[in-house]
């Protein structure tokens, strides 16, 4: 047994690429396989504008989104404000399981809970913004009784929810490369925004107005909770393309974690709205989860002032 044993309990983990990468299709394979390995697994579908992950993950429904279990957004007469203009906390943001209504949960075979932020389009043209959303994504955190989860968050397309801080509140960062020079380049883009807010870079705060929420913003990059990322190759149709890729981020300092295979099974998965199910890419995906539980197990170890290596044990 190792020491890296549910070291991943409570974390976050949030899933970045450009579009199409594959994020979602990884957020599955990973939840699937840490609910596998016995870890309760929350997945909140961030993505304000793309539907079908609950189906992908065989959930028994699409859940009602949180957007209006908060109320709605600050556009349309609600609580949930922008957190670019207003980087405050959302009040009662975290959430008991009786708390909840079950339609704002769905629920896999695995137990896997899946929530959805909210969706742009039912709140019709003139709706304003999507940072309510991510603001749900930064701030939300499902507690039920017993082990903390550990929570899965799929994002919409690019780097702007990265822009409006929500890296903040997670600790882990999974960027998903497909197989083009745009997708090595999101990569290094990410990788630097994490190396500038771990070397104290701080965020714009010129239109905030109030010198308390000027501070506010700034402690929360300060005390961010990120640890790292981990780099996933996806959509790799031979190995001539994955050792390009490879060297190609290598000379971005960027390693390589798994790489998910070109797979027909996924493609019809999605194409149908069903359940994705490949053994080749689950078997990445627990490669995923092993190296996120090493790097857990190191930043421990470290904030312990202990070793930089995950000890085995018998
Ligand atoms: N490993 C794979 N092999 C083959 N096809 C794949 C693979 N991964 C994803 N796809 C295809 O790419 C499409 C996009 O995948 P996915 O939805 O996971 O990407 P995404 O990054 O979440 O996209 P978006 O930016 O739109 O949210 C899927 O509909 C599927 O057809
Ligand atoms: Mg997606």
């Amino acid at each position: 047994m190792k020491n890296t044993e549910k070291s991943l309990a409570g974390q976050r983990i949030g899933v970045f690429g450009r579009g199409g990468s594959g994020k979602s299709t990884c957020v599955v394979l990973l939840a699937k396989t840490l609910a596998r390995s016995g870890y309760p697994v929350c997945v909140v579908d961030a993505d304000s504008t793309n539907e079908g992950l609950a189906r992908a993950l065989g959930a028994d429904k699409t859940p009602e989104s949180l957007l209006d279990w908060f109320g709605g957004t600050v556009f349309s007469g609600g609580p949930v404000t922008c957190p670019v203009d207003d980087p405050v906390p959302m009040a009662g943001a975290h959430v008991a399981t009786e708390q909840l209504p079950a339609k704002y949960c769905g629920q896999t075979p695995e137990g896997i809970r899946v929530f959805l932020a909210g969706k742009i389009g039912p709140l019709g043209p003139g709706a304003g913004c999507d940072g309510p959303m991510t603001k749900i994504a930064r701030d939300f955190a499902f507690e039920p009784e017993g082990e903390a989860p550990v929570t899965l968050l799929d994002f919409k397309a690019g780097i702007e929810d990265v822009s409006r801080g929500v890296i903040t509140s997670l600790d882990w960062v999974i960027v998903v490369i497909d197989p083009s020079y745009a997708g090595v380049r999101a990569a290094a883009t990410l990788k630097r925004l994490l190396e500038q807010m771990h070397s104290g870079f701080l965020p714009a705060t010129r239109h905030l107005t109030s010198p308390d929420v000027v501070e506010l913003t700034q402690r929360t990059y300060r005390e961010a909770r990120t640890r790292g990322a981990l780099y996933v190759l996806n959509k790799i149709p031979d190995p001539d393309t994955e050792q390009f890729l490879w060297q190609r981020l290598l000379e971005a300092e960027i390693h390589v974690a798994a790489t998910i295979p070109d797979d027909p099974a996924l493609r019809q998965a999605w194409l149908e709205g069903i359940p994705l199910h490949s053994v080749t890419a689950e078997a990445e995906a627990a490669k995923m989860a092993r190296a996120l539980e090493e790097k857990s197990v190191v930043v421990q170890n470290r904030r312990r002032g202990g070793a930089d290596v995950p000890t085995k044990t018998p």
